[in-house]
């Protein structure tokens, strides 16, 4: 009888404190542009990390819906959703990771530059809010064209004079996971064991998969197979945007891409030590100002 009374009151003071396991760290991550094709299952996958205390959905639009939705889920993470600008403040408060799937996507024939002029102004926006709200958060940028929106995120946090160059991230993570998918499909090599690094940016030839350095090695690929697989990932985008037909770009691989790269900022930040994802950050690996390289310590356990 002691023993269910002590495992009851255990798991009473567990759910109070709204995570499963008093050794994990409470970690709030918040998702702007939650009620969108990414933010959506973006959501649903945050929801059901369990590094996650609490999940801040917010959203210019239908976010009272995605929220409530969600929040059905039993898994710890405790949801609220917000909308409208005069609720982002608190979306944001005490948020470790900030993720923005916010703006336009591409259309067919569209380059994401194409969405520079909408989505800068409210990348801009957010960040404005992100550095009073919650100036020490990791910020996990999607919005396109990420090239750009990385600088522009940089130099809104400069202005606040919150800016940490260690804790500003554009995800690339989607080219890294479809250079996985389509090195493996070739080589013939189990999916879930390959790694590929990809470095440079995130847009058509910026995109440089680094198949030299791919592991397992595979010595069945021919030179017009990697020149093959390199422009495939480049243009994977594009596969996606075509075949939605002007509904769209990749939204649910994207998600699943977002949600990986996030969980390696809560681990990160929970010193999981040996925590290695590529990025788009500010660089000195080359003489550009922003690159995507391969980050490890320093970044994820920058706290
Ligand atoms: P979507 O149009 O389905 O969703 C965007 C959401 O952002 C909408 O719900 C909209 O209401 C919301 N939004 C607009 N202004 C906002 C603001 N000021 N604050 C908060 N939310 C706001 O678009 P989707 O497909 O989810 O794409 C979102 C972005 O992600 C696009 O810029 C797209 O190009 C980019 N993307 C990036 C990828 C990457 O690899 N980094 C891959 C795929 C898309």
């Amino acid at each position: 009888r002691s023993a269910v009374l002590k495992s009851t009151s255990e798991l009473l003071r567990r759910s109070r404190r709204g995570y499963s396991s008093s050794a994990t760290p409470e970690r709030k991550v918040a998702i702007l542009g939650a009620a969108g094709g990414i933010g959506q299952p973006l959501a649903l996958l945050m929801k059901i990390n369990p590094l996650v205390s609490s999940l801040s959905l917010f959203d210019i639009a239908g976010t009272p819906g995605v929220a409530a939705d969600v929040s059905h889920i039993n898994s710890p993470a405790l949801v609220k959703g917000f909308m409208g600008d005069d609720q982002l403040g608190e979306a944001l408060e005490g948020s470790d990771v900030v993720i923005i799937p916010a703006g336009v996507p591409r259309k067919p024939g569209m380059t994401r530059d194409d969405l520079f002029n909408i989505n800068a102004g409210i990348v801009k926006g957010l960040c404005t809010a992100i550095a009073k709200h919650c100036p020490n958060a990791l910020v996990n940028m999607i919005s396109n064209p990420v090239n750009s929106t990385v600088p522009i995120a940089a130099e809104v946090f400069k202005k606040a004079g919150t800016y940490d160059e260690k804790k500003l991230f554009g995800v690339t993570t989607l080219d890294v996971v479809r250079a996985k998918t389509f090195y493996a499909g070739k080589a013939g090599l189990p999916v879930s064991e390959v790694n590929v690094p990809v470095v440079g940016g995130h847009a058509g030839i910026t995109i440089l998969p680094l198949f030299s350095q791919a592991t397992p090695a595979s010595n069945s690929l021919s030179q017009e197979d990697i020149v093959a697989l390199t422009k495939r990932t480049q243009d994977g985008g594009t596969e996606v945007v075509e075949a939605k037909a002007g509904k769209g770009s990749a939204t649910l691989s994207m998600a699943y891409a977002g949600a990986v790269f996030a969980d390696a900022c809560l681990k990160g930040l929970n010193g999981v030590p040996d925590v290695v994802e590529c990025s788009y950050v500010q660089s000195t690996v080359t003489e550009l100002p922003f690159f995507a390289s391969k980050l490890q310590r320093g970044h994820f356990n920058s706290g």
